[in-house]
């Protein structure tokens, strides 16, 4: 009904009202126009990201029916949205990098070519948000101030995008006016929902496409985003702005831009570490940035939860900021047994929330919050929902909340926010941990040989597929440095440069690299490792390798801890079921093998020629075994 070809009556820019501030900025306001040319708005809206403007957008949400807004007693200042049921995650399928050359977009992206998927995306464009507000959202990713800050203008035709980007980017008048004093140069992001009311027709709750395109062009450093409104498709400053086009920033410019939570570990003695750990979406980074340890003496401080940026310092080592401003959680699983310092920075409020349940008494409640479920709830989709009978007219174990149900939450709530949050500087980078979801194959930790064989480490990392994106669930794939979604260009030249960063600074400058797995089954297909507040434990482990204070036990694939190395005082369970998350299990690799092979395999010559060298020698190792 919303044909792209359908006829309407074009306004004149000079013609569509302009609410708000007009940005000082030349460069803004005539990219501004342009798309207000193409997309027809009711009027133009420039944010300046107070609370005024929060409150004013909450109420407009309301009466539209997108949002409720929660009792404030139970949670203050915060709103609750349910989404289509079909716009819940990111579209893996939909997201594009169209690079100039096909090959540098490379096997692991969608691409098409940058003018043929221009053409197509103008066509989707073109009278897009008539009768909608064009909201303009000057933003920038990381502190402001720094030397080397990040700008972006996101336009939307979404409010919903307008408070999320409030709470996850570092939005509104401050930020346009250090623009204006730098005349800075930005990365402009179109965000389209894709539904044009025609005159008169009554909006729906959640408006969205069924076409969707996630569309980057790395060359020109933009952004085209067409017809969701999930966070991840959305709000582009994160997903779009500061992992994919931010990662080819990165190669060109000689730093990283990464998947990655960033934490303070603060050991009984007093000493630092920083640790930078990248896991694939819904595999644990909220939870280990914010981990409480269940081992005395130890501290967690948060930096981020999601996005590393990593540049060299002055001194050769890697420093890492966070360019958000905000967290952007999974509910599910969150609650004060798991992750209570999530919960202590959402109980304070200014929350937004997308796809939990509601409660009786204007709350929110997901499974995993709290042991005992309410007696009644509104289930994700709306539903009258009871603990025995599931949803009214569905299955008695449909969950109240969707699995990739979301907390939106500022960052600045966090008990535990590191005092070096906003320091432009960033922090110095100790170790670097990557991980993902394995039943089996991978043990709970094994610390890499030196730099190239971490940078192996990461490449083959692989995970069973989470809610967070669109498809199947629980499928094995690999996922390098967790950014198969995120890398803006050729995973071959992505490996290299990762290695190229470590010969540049030097083996001893770069952090140590370690591997996790919280997620390894026992036979009956249960965890085996309790995880969350005990992972302080495979921490420690690290940092004990680190100060040299433990041994290790060399494997086929790295080095793992030793018997009686992992503290495991208190922990409370058998050291029969330790040994089974730690140990490595020759078969297990030798299966491992055939897909780490088929996997480099499709790098054809962008394989970098010492990571091909690494699987030679864990090939032959497991093979001597
Ligand atoms: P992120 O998307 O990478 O930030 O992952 P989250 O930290 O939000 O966790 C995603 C899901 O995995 C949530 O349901 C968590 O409860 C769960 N999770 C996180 N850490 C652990 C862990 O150590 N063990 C287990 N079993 N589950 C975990
Ligand atoms: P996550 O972030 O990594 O915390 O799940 C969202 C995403 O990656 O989709
Ligand atoms: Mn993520
Ligand atoms: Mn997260």
């Amino acid at each position: 009904d919303d044909a792209p070809s359908e006829q309407f009556e074009r306004r004149a820019v000079a013609d569509i009202p302009v609410e708000g501030e007009v940005p000082a900025l030349q460069s803004i306001v005539d990219w501004v126009n342009k798309v207000a040319e193409m997309t027809q708005p009711e009027k133009i809206y420039y944010c300046d990201g107070s609370d005024e403007e929060w409150s004013k957008l909450v109420d407009l949400l309301e009466q539209s029916g997108t949002v409720i807004k929660l009792n404030d007693s139970e949670m203050p200042n915060s709103i609750y949205a349910r989404t289509d049921p079909d716009d819940v995650a990111r579209v893996e399928d939909q997201t594009f990098i169209c690079s100039v050359k096909e090959e540098d977009a490379g096997p692991t992206n969608n691409w098409m070519e940058p003018e043929e998927m221009k053409g197509i995306m103008r066509g989707l464009y073109d009278g897009c948000m008539r009768g909608r507000t064009m909201y303009v959202m000057p933003f920038c990713m990381g502190p402001l101030g720094g030397e080397d800050a990040k700008f972006g203008v996101e336009v939307s035709d979404s409010a919903y995008v307008v408070l999320s980007m409030k709470i996850m980017t570092r939005m509104g008048k401050s930020v346009l006016d250090e623009m204006v004093r730098l005349n800075a140069e930005f990365v402009p992001c179109l965000h389209s929902v894709g539904m044009p009311l025609k005159p008169g027709q009554k909006d729906v709750p959640w408006p969205c496409s069924d076409i969707k395109y996630i569309v980057h062009f790395p060359e020109e450093r933009t952004i085209w985003s067409y017809g969701s409104g999930y966070g991840g498709n959305s709000l582009l400053g994160k997903k779009c702005y500061a992992l994919r086009i931010a990662s080819v920033m990165g190669r060109d410019e000689g730093w990283m831009a990464e998947h990655m939570l960033i934490l303070k570990l603060i050991s009984p003695e007093g000493k630092a570490y920083h640790i930078a750990a990248a896991f694939p979406s819904a595999c644990g980074k909220t939870n280990l940035a914010m981990l409480e340890p269940t081992i005395p003496g130890w501290k967690v401080e948060t930096l981020g939860d999601d996005i590393a940026w990593m540049r060299p310092g002055p001194d050769g080592r890697l420093y890492a900021i966070n360019p958000e401003n905000g967290f952007f959680g999974v509910a599910p699983g969150t609650g004060a047994a798991t992750n209570p310092n999530a919960m202590r920075t959402i109980e304070q409020g200014n929350n937004i929330f997308t796809n939990v349940a509601l409660t009786d008494h204007g709350g929110v409640w997901w499974e995993g919050m709290t042991a005992v479920k309410p007696p009644h709830l509104t289930d994700w989709k709306g539903r009258s929902w009871t603990p025995e009978e599931g949803p009214e007219g569905g299955r008695p174990d449909e969950k109240a909340a969707h699995p990739n149900s979301r907390f939106c939450t500022p960052i600045d709530q966090c008990p535990i926010l590191s005092e070096d949050f906003n320091n432009p500087q960033g922090v110095p980078i100790d170790i670097i941990v990557f991980g993902g979801r394995r039943e089996n194959t991978i043990p709970l930790v094994t610390q890499s040989r030196d730099w190239t064989h971490g940078v192996f480490m990461g490449a083959t990392c692989s995970s069973e597929t989470t809610a967070a994106a669109k498809g199947a669930v629980g499928v094995l794939r690999r996922d390098p440095m967790a950014m198969l979604p995120f890398c803006g260009y050729h995973v071959g030249d992505y490996l290299q440069h990762w290695l190229d960063m470590g010969a540049k600074q030097g083996e001893e400058n770069m952090p140590t690299v370690f591997y996790v797995n919280w997620f390894r089954k026992s036979a009956e297909g249960k965890f085996l490792w309790p995880g969350f507040g005990d992972n302080s434990r495979v921490l420690k482990w690290m940092i004990d390798r680190l100060e040299g204070k433990v041994q290790g036990q060399e494997t086929p694939v790295g080095v793992i801890p030793a018997e009686g190395e992992l503290d495991i005082e208190g922990l409370g369970i058998d050291q029969a079921v330790v040994d089974e998350c730690t140990r490595y299990v020759a078969h297990e690799w030798a299966d491992e093998l055939p897909r780490l092979e088929n996997w480099f395999e499709g790098f054809g010559h962008k394989l970098p020629k010492p990571l091909a060298g690494e699987l030679d020698k864990v090939r032959d190792a497991v093979k001597a075994q």
